[in-house]
């Protein structure tokens, strides 16, 4: 399901469950004229390279073919973070997602009923009215 996955991960790319994590900086070091302590605790962001237009050109542009090939950059493609605290669930999420996504769209052609429905961050992305939509079942 090569197809269906880049599909999930221009989503996660556009979308991102979690925005980012929590790291300490275990030594003092300077990163473009920022002096960051030893000790001091540190944001990383998903979006500082899923919306880097050096990263991925038109970045919000959903483009699916982004992944095909050898796709993007080591670490610029980070929804599940990256290095030794790597979310170890990333695995269980794909096999779910891609059931999910299988079960649905091969029975299904989704319509939104709010077709400009903003997505608000509550911690995680969330639909301003909760994503109602109409489902159509395919003909058998
Ligand atoms: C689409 C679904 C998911 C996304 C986007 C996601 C994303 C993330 C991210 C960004 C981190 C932080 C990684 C870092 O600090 O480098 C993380 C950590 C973690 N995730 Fe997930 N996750 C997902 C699903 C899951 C699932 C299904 C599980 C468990 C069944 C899980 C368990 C964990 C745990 C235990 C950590 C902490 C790891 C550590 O601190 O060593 N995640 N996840």
């Amino acid at each position: 399901m090569k197809y269906s996955w880049n599909v999930v991960r221009e989503s996660l790319r556009l979308t991102p469950p979690a925005v980012g994590a929590f790291r300490e900086a275990t030594t003092e070091f300077t990163f473009r004229g920022f002096t960051i302590p030893k000790g001091w605790k540190i944001f990383w962001t998903v979006y500082s390279t899923h919306k880097n237009p050096d990263c991925f050109p038109e970045p919000e542009r959903f483009d699916p073919s982004r992944f095909e090939g050898s796709g993007p950059a080591p670490f610029t493609f980070v929804p599940f973070g990256g290095g030794p605290k790597m979310c170890p669930g990333k695995e269980y999420a794909r096999l779910e997602l891609l059931v999910m996504m299988h079960n649905v769209v091969t029975r299904f052609k989704l319509e939104k009923t709010i077709s400009d429905e903003k997505i608000v961050y509550y911690a995680t992305p969330t639909p301003v009215h909760g994503l109602p939509l109409r489902l159509h079942p395919h003909q058998q």
